[in-house]
């Protein structure tokens, strides 16, 4: 089933038009909400961060947050996905094409799920991941549907055999191509601030509440490149990625060339997280 505005569907049954703004113009927001045993996990959060991104782009939700929310669980009710992924994204909707926004256009949303396991074996052995310079525009903390320059830096990234882009503006780290970056050094962790650089990460924000509740000092500052290769760990968060060691940058490896304690301790305290 499909999440079509209000109704589920069946995919025969979605009829997106070609001049839909966001095949045109990537003119919408979407969210990649996460399933663990049914549950959506971390829905008011990610909600939160969909009206800040449709504000931002001056985009009328076509229902309020909350009702996305109850449409979202009945989609997953539905389909009966346990541990899984609902994909969701709202447009501008559909009028002939113009850059200015339309006036009579209604916004047009899709979601459905996927089925999906926790990264175990990524979680335990870590990823390889190269750096690029960030080519994206100044607002990267709106969940936009134009995600080429993010598109890019992960094919570049999957081409070198990584598993991870690490963005960087002028030698200062932001984030990732589809997750947020974290270094650990003389057991602190290191991470860009929540501003307009980076994506307003969910499981960033939950590792941080979680580091602060192990008594790990966190600061959330600009790092540099040379910070991020002599870092004594390197993990990156999302998702889907959940918390992800990486081993190796640019093919120097980070510490020891394996995870390290800081990470795995946080990965523990999450996997409770999603127990509970
Ligand atoms: N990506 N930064 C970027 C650029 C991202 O695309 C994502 C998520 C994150 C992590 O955010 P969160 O912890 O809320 O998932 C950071 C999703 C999973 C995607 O586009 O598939």
């Amino acid at each position: 089933m499909i999440l079509y505005n209000d109704k589920l569907v069946n995919k025969e049954d979605v009829n997106i038009s070609y001049e839909d703004r966001g095949y045109n113009f990537g003119d919408g927001v979407y969210e990649v909400f996460r399933t663990y045993g049914g549950t959506v996990f971390a829905l008011d959060e990610h909600l939160q961060r969909l009206e800040r991104s449709a504000e931002a782009i001056s985009l009328a939700l076509p229902c309020a947050a909350d009702e996305i929310g109850g449409r979202i669980e009945r989609l997953v009710a539905a389909e009966k996905i346990a541990d899984g992924t609902v994909y969701l994204q709202i447009t501008r909707g559909r009028a002939p094409r113009a850059h200015a926004f339309p006036e009579q256009a209604e916004p047009v949303l899709v979601a459905y799920c996927s089925e999906l396991q926790r990264p175990q074996r990524l979680m335990t052995e870590g990823i390889k991941a190269i750096t690029l310079p960030d080519i994206r525009w100044l607002r990267c903390d709106i969940k936009s549907l134009n995600l080429l320059p993010n598109v890019m830096a992960k094919q570049k990234a999957a081409e070198c055999g990584a598993g991870e882009a690490i963005l960087h503006r002028d030698g200062t780290v932001t984030e990732c191509s589809a997750s947020n970056v974290m270094i650990v050094k003389d057991g602190v962790i290191h991470t860009h601030p929540a501003n307009s650089f980076i994506l307003h990460g969910v499981t960033r924000s939950i590792v941080l509440k979680l580091a602060d509740g192990l008594g790990i000092p966190v600061r959330e500052e600009p790092f540099t490149l040379a910070m991020l290769s002599q870092a004594d760990e390197v993990f990156i968060t999302s998702t889907t990625m959940e918390i992800t060691p990486v081993i190796a940058v640019d093919h120097g490896a980070i510490g020891a060339g394996r995870p390290g304690p800081v990470t795995r301790t946080l990965q523990e305290a999450f996997a409770r997280l999603i127990r509970r």
